[in-house]
């Protein structure tokens, strides 16, 4: 069952609620609009296929995050997968246990290490230079840190090369031909660290298990090798990945339930704690980026489509999404769709719908079919739950909307402020004239 879904009398429902009626009850747009109770269906789909294992889900924070999300994955049981210290921070804040968090990285500052070693979270060792940072932050604070050794299995995760990060040439992991020159330091330091368990993470977007499967036999190897020469392992942390139907095309894509059991057998093998660290795949398809058209504008050249202008765009802007054409998009933009029934008579057409932003990478959709919208349609773009609004950028300060949630009662609750100008302004406060 998913949460956004055109109903019978062919209005956009987000759980029980008309998109439309939360359009009138934020009294302004853009806004990112949740269903609570997505939240809860896609952990249940991680909580039911990790029967049977021990396990720690270990929410990617990077993805989205928003501090009721946070809370209310903490409280379903999550661990949380940091990425800075103030990712760390706020994890604390939105109550997650430290014992199932880990903080990752390959450039962590002196300064984060030391209040991941304060916290006592696991902490990923990613290169010389961190197993080092990672030492002197344990002798600052007189905390041991519980450490895992991120390792590069070195399998193609067939996703866009921006979002592939568990090959060989990756800037993320140890060098593995340099394994036992980490287990030998790692042993030099036994008052500073232990070394716990092994990670990797292969990519983003992975829309095939296999994929997982090769990883893991590697990591399996690699645990054996390392266990051999006395160290204590009891975790696997294979990171996270999994991908989304963003096209809505029906197309069966991988269920958490086909990620898990293609490596369950290979896990209980080695008696070992199995760390999975989803971000899209927990949160994407949960949020619309809720959005009124401005204009509809003719482009008037042969071969070109019509535009639909929107108020907003999905990431604010993000170029660097982008190489060079829409080809290079890490996922060519999702699916959109009108909030309402068109207006009768409204002629069906192929429009590019495109943001406002000073950029012509600004755009959510080329060649899309439409009613011709009325200005002021609401139109929305789903599966804008991960790394939408954590990576929106406010360009041309256009300033990052607020968000909403339908909980289950159809209530509908604001659960981030939008921002101001004067918030932007407070930057200044101080300075010269
Ligand atoms: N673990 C680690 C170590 C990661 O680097 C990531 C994501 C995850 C877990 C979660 O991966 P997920 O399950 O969400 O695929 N900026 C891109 C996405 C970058 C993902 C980075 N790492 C985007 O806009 O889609």
């Amino acid at each position: 069952k998913h949460c956004f879904r055109r109903g019978a009398d062919g209005y956009l429902y987000c759980e029980g609620v008309r998109v439309e009626d939360a359009m009138a009850a934020a009294e302004r747009s853009p806004f990112y609009l949740y269903s609570k109770p997505q939240i809860l269906r896609n952990f249940a789909a991680y909580r039911d296929a990790l029967q049977g294992l021990r396990s720690i889900v270990g929410y990617a924070v990077k993805a989205n995050n928003n501090l009721p999300v946070l809370r209310v994955l903490r409280e379903l049981g999550c661990g949380a997968v940091l990425v800075s210290g103030n990712e760390l921070r706020l994890a604390l804040q939105a109550g997650f246990d430290p014992t199932r968090c880990i903080f990752n990285g390959n450039g962590k500052t002196f300064e984060d290490l030391k209040l991941a070693a304060e916290s006592g979270v696991f902490v990923n060792v990613d290169s010389e230079f961190d197993l080092e940072n990672i030492v002197r932050a344990a002798r600052a604070t007189g905390k041991k840190v519980p450490v895992l050794l991120r390792i590069n299995p070195d399998v193609d995760p067939q996703v866009h090369p921006y979002v592939a990060t568990g090959n060989k040439t990756s800037k993320f992991g140890i060098r593995n031909e340099k394994l036992q020159w980490f287990l030998d330091s790692i042993k030099s330091y036994p008052d500073e660290i232990k070394l716990v368990g092994v990670h990797c993470h292969l990519g983003s977007t992975i829309t095939k298990v296999d994929i997982f499967r090769d990883a893991a036999v590697l990591m399996v190897n690699y645990v054996d090798e390392i266990r051999a020469q006395g160290f204590k392992l009891e975790y696997l942390n294979i990171g996270g990945g999994l991908g989304i139907d963003y096209h809505h095309t029906n197309a069966v894509l991988p269920t958490p339930m086909d990620l898990i059991n293609t490596v369950r057998e290979l896990v209980l093998s080695t008696d070992l704690t199995l760390i999975i660290e989803p971000g899209r795949s927990l949160i994407a398809n949960t949020c619309c980026l809720v959005n009124r058209v401005t204009g509809v504008k003719s482009n008037a050249w042969q071969n070109s489509s019509d535009l639909v202008c929107m108020e907003h765009t999905r990431k604010g802007l993000f170029s660097r999404d982008l190489i060079n054409d829409s080809e290079c998009y890490y996922y060519v933009l999702e699916h959109i769709e009108l909030v309402s029934p068109p207006t009768p008579g409204a002629e069906v057409a192929t429009f590019d719908v495109v943001g406002p932003v000073c950029e012509s990478a600004d755009f959510l959709g080329k060649d899309r079919e439409l009613p011709t919208p009325d200005e002021g349609a609401g139109l929305v773009v789903h599966d804008a739950g991960a790394y939408c609004m954590s990576m929106a950028s406010t360009y041309n300060l256009k300033l990052r909307p607020p968000e909403y949630w339908v909980e289950e009662d159809g209530s509908i609750v604001k659960i981030r402020h939008e921002e101001k100008l004067d918030d932007y302004i407070k930057f200044f406060d101080g300075l010269p004239a």
